[in-house]
């Protein structure tokens, strides 16, 4: 039977609860969320489970991340459902804190990531993402101290990011990737995907089928100019708004002229209707 998470929405009630998880050392593993939990958030929590005794998910919105024309708002909040897969999962505790915890009134501070957060994918079309992320993660890390950290390589560039920014400065936390999880028909699964019309829904399995068909092309020898081109143009002609597709290193994120210059990763975001997707493959 499984039994429902302990919950902790204030500092000292985490800290209660922590102080009670870690009894005999038990090594902590935090999957940090906006909750809207599907499938791909399941994996991170089973990936957890593998690397420590104790897993501790974080729900919580952050307004920070998001720019003012951003769905903060309208962002999907399924609270009862979450619980629910959680419970399932047997995850041992839910760090919910409201924005007013998270960022009380007099909140002046902001962690700012340069390297992999400033490389012209993400950051180029949201300029304040990755402050925003940077300066809740760590607050999440100091906050559960946990020995490791799981983030999924859907957000490719935030997991490059916060894998630098807990080296950089000593979080002391291992920060662990997870493969992303598609829908039967390859859609990477991601909370917005709620947002996709029939239509759009349609349509948005594009993305995947041409980032394999590029790799494809690039591994096949085609020099990485044309295979982009053909992936842009599959893409466009889908009825796909492009923001990048790119072959980039897959460690530092830097430009890259050839697959000698790899190990690669093709990146793509692009706007189907009014939804951003984002996604990726190894080539
Ligand atoms: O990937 C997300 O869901 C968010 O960016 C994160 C890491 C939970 C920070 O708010």
């Amino acid at each position: 039977m499984s039994k429902a998470p302990k919950i902790a929405r204030t500092l000292p009630a985490l800290h209660r609860a922590l102080d009670q998880l870690r009894a005999r050392n038990a090594a902590v593993a935090l999957v940090p969320t906006m909750g809207a939990l599907h499938e791909g958030h399941i994996s991170l929590v089973r990936l957890a489970r593998k690397h420590a005794k104790r897993v501790v998910v974080s729900i919580f919105v952050n307004p920070t991340q998001f720019a003012a024309h951003e769905d903060l708002g309208s962002y999907p909040r399924t609270w009862k459902a979450d619980l629910a897969k959680l419970t399932a999962e047997n995850v041992d505790l839910v760090w919910h804190p409201d924005a007013k915890v998270m960022y009380p009134a007099d909140f002046t501070s902001r962690v700012n990531v340069e390297g992999p957060a400033t490389v012209s994918l993400e950051d180029r079309f949201r300029p304040h993402f990755f402050g925003g992320v940077a300066t809740v993660v760590t607050k999440l890390f100091t906050q559960v101290r946990p020995e490791i950290a799981v983030f999924g390589e859907k957000d490719f560039q935030q997991l490059k990011v916060v894998t630098r920014m807990a080296r950089d400065l000593d979080l002391g936390v291992k920060i662990v990737g997870a493969p992303v999880v598609r829908e039967r028909d390859g859609l990477a699964m991601s909370s917005r995907n709620v947002y996709l019309s029939a239509e759009d829904r349609a349509s948005a399995p594009v993305l995947y089928r041409t980032l394999k068909d590029t790799a494809r092309r690039m591994r096949a020898g085609e020099s990485l100019s044309a295979a982009l081109a053909a992936g842009t143009a599959a893409i466009e002609t889908a009825g796909f708004a492009l923001d990048y597709l790119e072959a980039r290193h897959a460690e530092t994120l830097a430009p890259i002229a050839s697959l000698k210059d790899g190990p690669v990763r093709l990146l793509v975001a692009a706007k189907i209707g009014t939804t951003r997707l984002i996604d990726n493959v190894k080539v």
